[in-house]
């Protein structure tokens, strides 16, 4: 049951949507005025009445019934109280009966969302930095899923550009075939940074890159096996840490792939006058909307990131007919998205409305920022593994009994670094420490996955769960009960912002939840009607921590 939006479909004001009075409604921080409440302020504008008249007057027509008992207007709030025990037996019981699929809907049915997330770039370590826009991204895709959309996972993989021909020529004067096999991306970065040492004392090396770069781009066959060489160990690495990180794409159509579908984009911006010549590089003019030019082709004729962009919107509109195109990426290339989007309007394309750049803040370490040219990096699959051993330290440390200590260090180590991309607004810079990501008494994952072990043990000792009937309840149960009952719109709305942060704080306002009723609740050895109703909450409430843990790509541990 979805109060939210039961509510506002009774309450009728005219000139403003359900939509909109659903958005409106609140869950009070307290429930002795009410469950919900609606603040009449934002409406007196619209209705040019006064708040307290307006509630006043809703409180009046709003049909009260066995789902909403009581309506009250109070210093321009309008106050709604559930029948808690209704709620809560019909709450319950569509939990139990919904399982893994619980919080999911069919909002999104009939419409497909492309989502260019983690996009990584070919023979480039795969750092931290690509932390937030892989697990973003995955979140996304798993959310919008969930609320019955069909989404298309893309890797928009960075394999175009003269740091091939760099790497060539590094790989014929400093490489060794097995000595890359085995040192994999690591390696091929070493032979690339002592590229760049060698090339400032030796500026010709960077000719016979672009020498490489121009036989790649010509289709001769050695050039070219060794970059697909090159792009085999980088896709075979990082599909390691996909895997870990419980990612998946449906496409990794990259850079290259667009290599020839920019020419009808040229040819259309000539035609339509928009491209202009600029020191022999050829641009369209942003100047009018406060931005500067967006650069289509090189002086030497290449083309560059922004164009294959608009290629790459093209295709997926062609080929996926998309509601709306999101592209997972960091704040840094705001200004990039916002050039391509434009341009792709000016062309008279009005899908470019759909394009949405979901912008996100920087994630570094405690320690400082990295630079792929230096060899500071750091690579994310360091970051997982150390996060796991320290995960694997604590569980030592805190219960030696365990089995699978293994496994359940995996589980927590790695829940631990996803969770920790996830838990801030999307736009925040995160710095990143492992001390607070596996704290276990903070809002981590660690203590959300040890509230769903503890579900699990109290369910394990309590057996089967008989029939039951709510009589009564008390305030823990209930704020449990209120907050099973937001999930469905809280997927809902984590999917409409882009912000699968909704999504993890609520497991960790539902944890607490879950610790506080568990403290001031007898469960076990309670009056059998009691115990039956408390262990179908217990079920009810590791359901949904499930399903909200499985949206964020997070495994809960049996036993913890
Ligand atoms: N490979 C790019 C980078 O690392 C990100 C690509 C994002 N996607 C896109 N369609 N531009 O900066």
């Amino acid at each position: 049951m979805d109060y939210k939006s039961y509510i506002a479909q009774r309450l009728k004001i005219e000139n403003v949507s359900e939509e909109d009075v659903q958005g409106m409604l609140e869950v009070p921080p307290t429930n002795d005025m009410g469950d919900y409440a609606l603040p009449c302020f934002r409406l007196a504008k619209i209705l040019r009445k006064s708040p307290v008249t307006i509630a006043s007057e809703l409180a009046a027509s709003y049909p009260c019934d066995g789902i909403i008992s009581e309506v009250a207007a109070v210093n321009g709030y309008l106050n709604f109280k559930v029948d808690r025990v209704g709620f809560a037996q019909s709450t319950v019981a569509e939990v139990l009966t919904a399982g893994e699929k619980y919080g999911s809907s069919d909002i999104g049915s009939g419409k497909t969302v492309c989502i260019d997330y983690s996009s990584i770039n070919i023979a480039k370590p795969f750092h931290i930095g690509h932390l937030s826009t892989t697990v973003i991204g995955s979140a996304l895709y798993k959310i919008l899923q969930f609320s019955g959309y069909k989404v298309v996972g893309i890797n928009h993989l960075g394999d175009y550009g003269t740091q091939f021909g760099k790497l060539i020529v590094a790989y014929k004067r400093w490489g060794d075939k097995e000595q890359i096999e085995r040192g994999k991306l690591r390696e091929l970065m070493r032979i690339y940074v002592k590229y760049h040492e060698e090339a400032e004392k030796h500026p010709e090396l960077d000719d016979e890159a672009r020498h490489y770069f121009k036989l790649i781009e010509d289709g001769d066959a050695e050039a070219n096996e060794l970059f697909r060489w090159f792009k085999d160990i980088t896709l075979r690495e990082v599909q390691k840490i996909y895997d870990r990180l419980n990612v998946k794409f449906d496409s990794y159509a990259g850079e290259s792939f667009y290599n020839d579908k920019m020419q009808p984009i040229i040819d259309e911006l000539k035609e339509k006058g928009l491209l202009k010549m600029s020191d022999g590089a050829a641009i369209v003019d942003l100047e009018e909307y406060g931005m500067p030019p967006c650069l289509i082709l090189k002086k030497d004729g290449s083309s560059l990131y922004a164009t294959r962009d608009m290629a790459a919107a093209v295709y997926r509109k062609k080929t996926y007919d998309f509601y709306k195109c999101l592209y997972v990426v960091a704040y840094q290339q705001d200004l990039h998205f916002k050039q391509f989007f434009k341009v792709l309007e000016l062309m008279g394309k009005e899908w470019a409305k759909d394009l949405v750049h979901v912008s996100y803040g920087m994630v570094s370490m405690e320690d400082g920022a990295m630079s792929t040219r230096t060899g500071k990096v750091v690579f994310l699959e360091d970051v997982l593994d150390k996060c796991v051993e320290k995960a694997r330290a604590v569980i030592e440390e805190k219960n030696v009994a365990l089995e699978n200590k293994d496994e359940i260090a995996r589980q927590v180590g790695t829940g631990a670094v996803i969770f920790g991309a996830l838990y801030n607004n999307k736009i925040k810079d995160i710095v990143f420490s492992f001390d607070k990501v596996l704290n276990f008494d903070g809002e981590t994952c660690p203590y959300v996955q040890y509230t769903g072990a503890r579900c699990n043990s109290v369910l394990k000792k309590g057996g089967d769960i008989g029939a039951y009937k709510v009589e009564n309840l008390t305030e823990e149960e209930y704020a449990l009960i209120a907050l099973l009952g937001n999930f469905p719109s809280v997927v809902r709305e984590a999917g409409e912002k882009y912000e699968p942060s909704f999504v993890t704080r609520y497991a960790v306002d539902l944890a607490k939840a879950y610790n506080k009723f568990y403290i001031a609740n007898k469960i076990i050895g309670s009056e059998e009607n009691v115990k039956n109703f408390r262990l179908a909450l217990t079920k009810a409430v590791k359901i949904t921590l499930e399903n909200a843990f499985r949206l964020l790509g997070i495994e809960i541990p049996e036993k913890m």
